[in-house]
């Protein structure tokens, strides 16, 4: 059969609804669509169904009432060697990921699975590695590695196997401020520079306007909002609804324009926007 992929959505989810054995209702209502190329955040507070919807999208939970296309597929229709050939998650826990002795024996894992030769994969391993800034540490124990770095080494495994599409199941958690600006960076380049389209699920508000190109606000298993990171935050107490708060930059502009009539037209998002704005504002 002949497919229209080249406009169609990457991953278009549908989901009505989705409950664990035990009766929670982890999922409802969900309907969006990731585009080629995109990066995009599932913001939510802890609970609201995050790491559920993204082993949705990866096929690794099936029984939902609805449908996940993966390029024009019903994901649950693929074999996991055609979903793990494209979308690959990356665990909050990188210990839930990786197994292997050293860095490059792990990295090496999926290709080698996948049947290339030793000199692929050799090959993949490198350029994997090198583009999550770990060239130096093939032969490294795994256990000798920090938090952030074996993040890393998971991102290098999936692009070893050559995904296009990463799901990451909170990136940023567990890293201190430096290290959680680096993934992003990473995660960034690899979107930009290496065309890899990327989901990522966070809680972190103060850190997704500056990176992402559409947002969807995860409440209570639902779909609350989406759009642009500029349109999806609102004010504080909508936000305090699906228990995240704006950027705190965001909130010190808003409480200056709606509690002191400060003459600020429209909320920025990050300190940049703020700099400026707020340098327009002082010009005599
Ligand atoms: N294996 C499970 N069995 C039953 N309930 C679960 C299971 N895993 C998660 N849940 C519940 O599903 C909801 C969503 O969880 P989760 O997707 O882990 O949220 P998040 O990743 O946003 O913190 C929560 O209410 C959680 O308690
Ligand atoms: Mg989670």
């Amino acid at each position: 059969m002949m497919k229209e992929i080249v406009d169609a959505p990457r991953l278009a989810v549908a989901i009505e609804t989705f409950h664990y054995p035990d009766g929670t209702v982890a999922l409802s209502g969900i309907r969006f669509d990731v585009e080629r190329g995109q990066f995009v955040g599932i913001l939510g507070s802890n609970g609201s169904g995050k790491t559920t919807l993204l082993k949705v999208m990866d096929g690794i939970i099936k029984d939902y009432d609805g449908q996940v296309l993966l390029d024009g597929d019903d994901i649950r229709r693929l074999s996991p060697r055609d979903i793990y050939r494209k979308v690959g998650l990356v665990f909050q826990n990188p210990d839930d990921q990786l197994f292997a002795h050293t860095v490059a024996e792990d990295v090496a894992f999926g290709p080698r699975n996948m049947g290339f030769g030793e000199q692929e994969v050799g090959e993949r391993v490198r350029n994997a590695l090198s583009s999550v800034d770990m060239a130096g540490y093939a032969g490294k124990s795994i256990h000798h590695l920090s938090f952030g770095q074996k993040k890393r080494v998971c991102i290098a495994g999936l692009l070893a196997m050559g995904h296009e599409i990463l799901l990451l199941d909170e990136p940023t958690a567990g890293l201190d401020p430096m290290g959680e600006y680096r993934m992003m960076e990473l995660l960034t380049r690899l979107n930009r520079d290496n065309g890899v389209t990327i989901v990522m699920a966070t809680h972190s508000v103060d850190l997704v306007p500056l990176f992402l190109h559409r947002l969807h606000i995860l409440s209570k298993g639902e779909l609350v909002r989406g759009g642009p990171p500029e349109e999806v935050f609102t004010a504080p107490a909508e936000m305090a609804d699906v228990k995240l708060r704006l950027p705190h930059i965001a909130e010190l502009i808003y409480r200056l324009k709606h509690d002191d009539k400060a003459p600020f037209d429209h909320i920025p998002l990050t300190i940049g926007e703020a700099r400026r704005e707020i340098l327009e504002r002082l010009k005599v």
